[in-house]
Formats: structure tokens, sequence, C-alpha cells
């Protein structure tokens, strides 16, 4: 095993003990999580924007992902997300995802592909906060803030393992792009 990739890198600026368990959680682990855990670790964690303050970094152009810890089976990553930001269509190729709103209103879409190979919008979800939001590796769906203008969005991403390739779709047409991601840009969710 490579010692360098087994290691985990947590953020010096997050500093609030509500994440502790989960940190030690993630640090501990010896394998991917089951969506389930996932999903179910989100739900219990009770955590406000202020919680995560010195990870809540905006983008100007984008939404912006402020990794807060990242080992060789976990990445936990906060989102901030102004009015109008949203990610490409895009599903996870080799990892679970999960996320919890922390602050504002955020809307997922979920397509399915559908046997023309052009993919269908199937489900719109308004994501309001407390919401837990997980998605299959398969699973395709873009995930937006749609608020007015000021209104921000806070998300925290529970991936596993780390997300490091996603495939990206475009409506109306039936072509797929793989994307290779390594932690710099473009990064989605
Ligand atoms: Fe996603």
């Amino acid at each position: 095993m490579d010692e360098s990739r087994s290691r985990s890198t947590t953020s010096a600026a997050v500093t609030t003990p509500k994440l502790a368990p989960l940190l030690s959680y993630l640090d501990g682990l010896t394998g991917p999580m089951d969506l389930s855990v996932v999903e179910r670790m989100l739900g219990e964690l009770d955590i406000a924007r202020g919680d995560v303050a010195s990870s809540c970094v905006f983008g100007t152009k984008g939404y912006k992902r402020n990794t807060i810890s990242r080992g060789e089976w976990h990445e936990l990553v906060c989102i901030c997300w102004r009015s109008g930001h949203c990610t490409p269509i895009h599903d996870h190729r080799a990892s679970s995802c999960g996320f919890k709103v922390i602050e504002g209103v955020g809307t997922e879409i979920r397509f399915e592909q559908s046997s023309s190979g052009l993919i269908c919008p199937v489900k719109t979800t308004r994501m309001e906060p407390g919401y837990v939001c997980v998605a299959e590796d398969a699973d395709i769906h873009q995930i937006a803030n749609m608020q007015s203008a000021g209104l921000d969005l806070v998300t925290l991403h529970l991936y596993s393992p780390p997300l490091c390739r996603i495939n990206t779709w475009k409506y109306a047409e039936a072509t797929v792009e793989a994307c290779e991601q390594d932690g710099a840009a473009p990064l989605y969710d």
C-alpha cells in the first residue's frame, strides 16, 4: 500500500469539535463506505454554517469546493454556492456521494439515460437545510443554487473513495465525457 495515500489530511482551518467524531471515523476507514452509512452519518451530524466557517470560501465564477479532510477512502468537502452557481450534469463514476444542506435551499435535478442515449430529467428536489442527498456512482444529477441573488447555499459533501473521476453529460446531446479530478480545477461535486 502506498503510505502517502493511506494517510489522511485534514485542513488545519477546521476547528469545530462537532466534526471530530466523523473525522476520527473517516481516518480509520480501511475500505469504501457503504452509501447507507454515508447517509446515516450525514443525517446524524448536527452542524451549522458557523461550525465550518473557516471552510466557507466562495468562488467568483462558480461554486467552490473547500476540502476539510481527504484520505485513501474518503473525502469531506464544504461546498459554497452563490445564487446561480450550479454543477454540470454529472455522475460519480467509482465513488459514492452524499451531502447535507447546511444553509440555504439547494436544487437537485436527476436524469436517466434513455434508450436513445439522450438523458432525460426525471425528478427535481428542493433541498431545505438539513436535507441529506445521496447518489450511487452511476446516478446522473445536477446540483444548483436557484435562490435569489444574495442567498447563499452551503453544503457538506462526503465521498468514498475520494472523487477523482466523473462523467459529465450534456442535455439533449447523446455524448458523455470522462473528466479527471486532481484537487485543483475544475472541481465538481
Ligand atoms: Fe454529484
